[in-house]
């Protein structure tokens, strides 16, 4: 069993593009707490800021002002250790899937852990577990990402997530380019996640239906954030 604990606090986190003239303010002062075992769904339209405030959340940007604490270290500090906390801490599942596509299925799922040190046996050993566990297997390890299915990529996808075994994990609009049916399966992937190993799953969609996987909900419009109830 797990135990449960506030492992993300995001406080008043803002970004603002520029570009010549223009600016966005993608994310506005957002603030939440999420914890391990729980699923938070946030939802939102087109170019409210919901991939940018992952990208924040997983270090791929940076912040212009806020706190973004996890398990209490802030990786906004200029001396975080963020390719620790990339590699280990975090799977980001990403909108558009972002496999390699001239690897193999199971590749994709290995390259993580090669890039974090561990011998080649384990590697092989715990990616072919993982595929296993997104039902990825015999013929489907061998073929090329660029072959796979959307929901066969993104099931890979999910699995790449956790190769380095994180507590955090981030899908951006994980059900977005599948049909309902193969949507259901990703979702309940993703709570079982959550339930069965204690980890703490953000989700960000504009598809309300996926409130039904949530523990915890916001509302993200023009980069601002509330919770809603469910
Ligand atoms: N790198 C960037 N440079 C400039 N503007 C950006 C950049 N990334 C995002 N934006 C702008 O910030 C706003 C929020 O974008 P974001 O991608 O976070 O929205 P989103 O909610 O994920 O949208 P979607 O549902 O379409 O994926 C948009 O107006 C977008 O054009
Ligand atoms: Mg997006």
């Amino acid at each position: 069993m797990y135990e449960k604990e506030d492992l993300l606090e995001v406080r008043k986190v803002s970004k603002t593009f520029r570009s010549g003239s223009a600016e966005v303010k993608a994310v506005d002062e957002a603030s939440f707490r999420a914890q391990k075992g729980e699923v938070t769904v946030i939802l939102g339209p087109s170019g409210s800021g919901k991939t940018t405030l992952l990208y924040l959340i997983g270090s791929l940007e940076r912040p212009d002002a806020g706190e973004i604490n996890v398990f209490g270290e802030d990786i906004c500090r200029p001396d975080a250790d963020l390719v620790s906390y990339r590699r280990k801490r975090v799977g980001f599942v990403f909108q558009t899937f972002n496999l390699i596509p001239s690897l193999t299925a199971l590749e994709n799922v290995t390259l993580p852990m090669d890039l974090d040190g561990v011998p080649a046996g384990e590697q092989r050993r715990r990616a072919e577990e993982l595929l296993a566990g997104m039902g990825i297997e015999g013929r489907l390890l061998r073929a090329r990402a660029s072959r796979l299915s959307g929901g066969e990529k993104q099931r890979v996808a999910i699995a790449r997530a956790l190769a380095n075994d994180p507590d955090l994990i981030l899908a951006d609009e994980p059900t977005g380019n599948l049909d309902s049916a193969t949507g259901r399966v990703v979702v309940d992937i993703l709570t079982g996640l959550a339930k069965r190993e204690g980890k703490c799953v953000i989700i960000v969609t504009h598809d309300e239906g996926m409130l039904r996987a949530a523990d915890w909900a916001y509302q993200m419009r023009d980069g601002q954030l509330r919770g809603i109830e469910i």
